[in-house]
């Protein structure tokens, strides 16, 4: 096997969970320029649709199909479908989540914490339950790829339940990691810090005047982090690259460090 080919995902089914936007486009264009044919989930279907024109334009091999990840029905109806249309998939990239609350926790409502819990956790225990059975089932192994945060690996408050959430992937990923590989099944995670997507442009008022330059001074790398950042390490633990490696979780974050931006131990939300 050359390097192109360990690094390339040529012959290989994925299924990117939240790919109609943000990160998951990011990851679904990565994987399919790599060679995979992708399936596109989300709920909106103009976005994934536009995402398999994208794709479809340069030459690659999608498809769309809406599902609420939430929904267990939803998600095994999406894993038959896509693998009636593809084959068997070979890769899932539970992607599909995200946090809007912002409270104190003595404040904090039960359907919050339910919304957050179940957007952010639930869907990756039905996703990778749903494809999981199909992959140990044709036994040629398979990788899982969790988007968790750096939110799931340390203290952030007024976040309670989008935290608990992402470390509850974390959680599940290295569980998963020793109890799926005897299915030859990888699970790794992704712990992504300020990753800059579009729909930070509509969520505050006053992104590039204040939110981003406050973000910015607390990143070495003095940049944002690209969707693409997310893509390409993706990518490398979808790949026959990182063959080896299973049960990680990896931080993408420029060197953001929980212990950096905690030293003056606020209790504001630094988000
Ligand atoms: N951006 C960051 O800085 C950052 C940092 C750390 C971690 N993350 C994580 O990275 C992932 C992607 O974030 P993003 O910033 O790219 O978010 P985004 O732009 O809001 O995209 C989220 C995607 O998930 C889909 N989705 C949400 N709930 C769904 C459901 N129940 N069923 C199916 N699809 C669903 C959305 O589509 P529909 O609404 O159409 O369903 C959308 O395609 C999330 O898990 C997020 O927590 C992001």
């Amino acid at each position: 096997m050359t390097q192109m080919t360990k690094f390339g995902l040529a012959g290989k089914v994925a299924l990117i969970t939240g790919g109609g936007r943000g990160i998951g486009r990011a990851i679904a264009l990565a994987y399919a320029e790599a060679g995979a044919t992708v399936a596109v989930t989300a709920r909106t279907r103009s976005e994934i649709e536009t995402v398999v024109g994208e794709i479809t334009a340069k030459g690659g091999k999608a498809i769309a199909e809406t599902c609420d990840v939430l929904v267990g029905d939803q998600v095994n109806e999406l894993v038959h479908t896509v693998e009636q249309r593809l084959g068997g998939i070979d890769v899932l990239v539970n992607n599909a989540g995200g946090g809007s609350v912002i409270s104190p926790f003595l404040d904090l409502r039960e359907e919050e914490w339910d919304l957050h819990l179940g957007r952010n956790l639930k869907t990756v225990f039905l996703c990778s339950q749903a494809v999981g059975r199909g992959v140990a089932a044709r036994g040629k192994g398979g990788v899982i790829v969790n988007i968790s945060s750096v939110m799931g690996m340390g203290p952030h408050p007024l976040r309670a339940p989008y935290a608990a959430g992402k470390a509850g992937v974390i959680a599940l990923t290295q569980t998963l990691s020793v109890e799926l590989a005897q299915y030859g099944i990888r699970v790794n995670a992704i712990s992504p810090g300020f990753i800059e997507v579009e729909r930070f442009l509509k969520q505050f008022a006053d992104y590039s005047q204040t939110v981003r330059p406050a973000r910015l001074s607390k990143v070495p790398l003095a940049r944002m982090g690209l969707p693409q950042d997310v893509g390409d390490l993706a990518l490398f633990l979808a790949s026959d690259a990182s063959s080896y490696i299973t049960g990680q979780v990896i931080r993408l974050d420029g060197g953001l460090v929980t212990t950096v931006f905690y030293k003056d131990n606020s209790l504001n939300s630094w988000w």
